[in-house]
């Protein structure tokens, strides 16, 4: 057969299957491979039988699908499958063709391969690709990164996979090497932050307030209507309105309560350390999320240790309102670190990021899309070398406005024994950043006086140190 396909896919899941239906949709005659015979059936059965996608299980009937330069785009799971797969599809490209990472990748793991396939002349794109099953299928957002001749290459099928916001594309091309992987780890490590404030909400008005799971689907629905509208507050709602078929009870009381990951928000955490910037709110996610792992030593130690069991007293309705106030606050908060994390990685790894450009592309499609990103994205129009989101007029207005509401808030979690760290840890980032003066003069005279660091002082330039 001649090579007819524009484009080439190489894992047929989820993701796969959707994102190559999706281009199809457009227009594009596309190719799917999948080891797996049933996965190239059930494209051709999604398909309905489009002629415009082929399917092949072996790799060298897929290459030869292809038209050269042959572009190919891989949705295998991060981490060794990305490079068995490379291996297998090297033996059948040539110089010039592509190959296009668009898993959740680590992004050191993107610059190891582009360095890895330069000497035989294949070009590499990481990019990252948020939307879930809904994005891959109907439109995602889509943030790539690598060498722009090879970006240029396959922008207009791309652009026709990308979700559509306010008119404007959900795709730009980001910057060098792993740009595009690094963006969407940071935008993971936002999902983590905003899913972890979303929960702690959740605690709250059921364990403090007593509402019950059926009651708290409308409350989340109603914010998603007015300022904190977000695709995770609106999914809170769809999964808290939800029963399950065999017990007529509410599905998500059944689900045990420990969270997985796949750690692109623990790679978010591990990098803003290396990079030291604080991420405090998607940190305490992070952590959140490896207590929740601790099931049995959490049920034991419910057992062993007392703790106050105070009762909410208050006006119930006033409290859900206050909590939704403090959910806002917090949500800019961890969109600030998170573009805080973004704008020193692309100094330090010189991605030149248009953090205005993230914020757009951000607006739809993806997992962290809300009403909120239409203001980031203003403010780094406004000022693309803006040092911190809360220093834009606009949200950090906003802020002040939801401030009150977010200590009162954490307050009051704190008096009922219910965790909030995301929601402490982005009051914490809050005062923290606004503290002319922070107490790390003592820090700095206590490693001098055991260790003999040396300290600076306001006074006078150079370094010192004292025999305390
Ligand atoms: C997206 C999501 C997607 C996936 C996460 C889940 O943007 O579409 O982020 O990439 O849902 O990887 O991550 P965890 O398994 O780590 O929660």
């Amino acid at each position: 057969m001649a090579p007819s396909c524009e484009i080439g896919v190489i894992g047929l899941g989820v993701m796969g299957r959707n994102l190559l239906l999706n281009m199809a949709d457009h227009g594009h005659v596309v190719a799917g491979f999948d080891r797996n015979p049933d996965q190239v059936k059930f494209l051709g059965r999604e398909s309905g039988g489009n002629e415009a996608v082929k399917g092949a299980t072996d790799v060298r009937s897929f290459a030869a699908l292809l038209k050269r330069p042959r572009k190919v785009l891989l949705l295998v799971p991060a981490g060794d499958a990305v490079d068995s797969v490379i291996r297998e599809i090297l033996l059948h490209v040539a110089e010039g063709d592509l190959l296009i990472d668009a898993g959740n990748s680590h992004f050191r793991d993107t610059e190891r391969r582009a360095r890895e396939l330069a000497p035989s002349g294949i070009r590499y794109l990481g990019v990252g690709v948020s939307g879930g099953e809904e994005g891959a299928r109907h439109g995602a957002s889509i943030m790539p990164g690598g060498p722009r001749d090879a970006y240029e290459s396959v922008k207009g099928v791309l652009e026709d996979a990308a979700a559509r916001a306010d008119g404007e594309v959900c795709i730009a091309y980001l910057g060098p090497g792993s740009a595009g992987h690094y963006v969407k780890m940071v935008h993971n490590g936002i999902e983590y932050g905003l899913m972890q404030l979303i929960a702690e909400t959740y605690d709250l008005m059921k364990r403090g307030l007593g509402l019950a799971s059926g009651e708290l689907a409308p409350v989340y629905d109603r914010w998603n209507r007015g300022e904190i509208s977000a695709f995770l507050v609106e999914s809170a709602a769809r999964v808290l309105g939800r029963l399950d078929e065999r017990t007529g009870r509410p599905l998500v009381d059944l689900i045990l309560d420990t969270a997985e990951q796949k750690g692109t928000g623990t790679w978010t955490s591990q990098d803003a350390m290396d990079l030291h910037v604080p991420v405090p709110t998607i940190d305490a996610a992070v952590a959140m999320r490896n207590l929740s792992g601790l099931k049995a030593l959490r049920v034991e130690a419910e057992r062993a240790l007392a703790a106050p069991q105070r009762t909410f007293r208050g006006d119930r309705e006033r409290f859900v309102e206050r909590i939704g106030g403090a959910l806002l606050g917090a949500m800019i908060l961890t969109y600030a670190q998170g573009m805080a994390q973004l704008g020193k990685a692309s100094q330090v790894y010189g991605y030149g990021l248009s953090l205005a450009d993230v914020a757009r592309i951000w607006q739809g499609g993806c997992i962290i899309r809300s009403a909120l990103l239409k203001g980031i994205r203003k403010a780094y129009e406004r000022k693309a070398d803006l040092p911190s989101l809360l220093l834009d007029p606009g949200l950090g207005r906003e802020l002040e406005s939801r401030q009150e509401e977010l200590r009162a808030v954490v307050q009051t979690a704190a008096g009922m024994s219910i965790p909030v760290p995301a929601m402490m840890a982005s009051l914490a980032y809050l005062d923290g950043l606004r503290s002319g003066r922070l107490p790390a003069n003592l820090v700095q005279a206590q490693r001098d006086q055991f260790g003999a660091h040396t300290y600076e002082r306001v006074d006078q330039a150079g370094k010192f140190h004292t025999r305390w």
